[in-house]
């Protein structure tokens, strides 16, 4: 049995708790919060102990859930990797580059599992098209969100952003060339939207838009490559591919136009979306990888990855600023 210790029971955090009371092996000890507004309520409803600081939660535990506000990740993380605790903490990895590589360098010293909350590999619609050979030339990319005070706390590119460049770094196997960046702090002290270009040695380009003041909300990835389109939906959950029609395609609806180069016939298909909980998959994850010695899926490398784009996003649309 491995004995999970939950930080923070704000809006994410309780979907954590439902999703750990049902995976097979995790004992829930209990968790910390230190407000009563969300804290109380858990401990009647789960019947949870409240731990009254973090360091008794640590004590008590083999891995941490960390769900508390970003600011905090470091301090948590770091409690934790020194007091030989695996740990599983939501995304981004931390609020600042020091402290990143701060955390990078605790997790290499020790033998300890770390993983970071990159939900969105566990979308069903990425993973329904995830093993297609994705070699994308030109990304676009749009996350909206209507406007919530919560995750104010950072920026929307740590906020929201931070979910595609993850998906964008693990898709596109070269390094990043060039980034152009721009964005406006409409209701917060941070960036509420911003529009990012990233170019890569091997060429792609990736368009980024973000908002977090938006009317509707939007979280799609469209991917083109040398023979196809690939569109996902993330948050309709839908996953679309169109490309030139090969022998033994199945399920596909075709049609035919005229090219340069004579007909072609196009093929459009909808790959099979499985139902699916993306965050029980992933902290069922992170329990295989302490219980079974696996990898975990996305690891502290690839959160710190996603946080210095991120910050170099930051710095660019601070140097934009009139
Ligand atoms: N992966 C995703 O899609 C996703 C979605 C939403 C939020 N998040 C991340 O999850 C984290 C929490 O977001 P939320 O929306 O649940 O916020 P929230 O404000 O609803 O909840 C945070 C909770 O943490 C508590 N807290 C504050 N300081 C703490 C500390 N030192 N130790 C323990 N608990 C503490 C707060 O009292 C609150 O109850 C953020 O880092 C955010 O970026 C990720």
């Amino acid at each position: 049995m491995l004995r999970i210790g939950v930080f923070g029971v704000g809006h994410l955090g309780k979907f954590h708790l439902n999703n750990w009371k049902e995976i097979e092996e995790v004992t829930l000890i209990g968790f910390y919060d230190p407000d009563d507004k969300n804290a109380v309520p858990v401990q009647e409803k789960y019947g949870l102990k409240r731990f009254s600081s973090p360091e008794e939660l640590i004590s008590a535990c083999d891995a941490v859930d960390i769900i508390a506000p970003t600011p905090s990740h470091f301090e948590l993380c770091a409690l934790a990797l020194r007091n030989g605790k695996h740990v599983f903490v939501e995304k981004p990895l931390a609020n600042t580059m020091d402290e990143a590589r701060t955390l990078v360098k605790l997790a290499k010293e020790s033998n300890l599992k770390f993983q970071v909350g990159h939900v969105e590999r566990f979308n069903p619609a990425f993973l329904a098209v995830k093993d297609m050979q994705l070699q994308p030339m030109f990304i676009e990319v749009h996350r909206l969100a209507q406007f919530n005070p919560r995750g104010t706390d950072v920026s929307v590119i740590l906020d929201l952003m931070i979910h595609d460049i993850d998906i964008i770094l693990h898709l596109v196997k070269s390094s990043v060339s060039t980034i152009s960046a721009n964005g406006v702090a409409v209701l917060s002290d941070t960036p509420d939207i911003a529009n990012v270009r990233i170019e890569f040695d091997n060429g792609c380009v990736a368009n980024l838009t973000s908002s977090r003041i938006s009317m509707k909300k939007m979280r799609k990835i469209r991917i083109f490559q040398k023979d196809a389109y690939i569109g996902i939906d993330f948050l309709d959950k839908k996953a679309e591919i169109i490309k030139l029609n090969s022998p033994g395609d199945k399920n596909v609806f075709t049609f035919d136009i005229e090219t340069n180069h004579g007909i072609k016939t196009i093929a459009i298909a909808n790959p099979a979306v499985e139902d699916g909980n993306a965050i029980k998959m992933e902290l069922e994850a992170f329990k295989n990888a302490i219980l079974h010695n696996t990898s975990t899926p996305v690891t502290i490398m690839d959160g710190f990855d996603a946080m210095e784009v991120a910050h170099k996003i930051l710095e660019k649309i601070g140097k934009a600023q009139p």
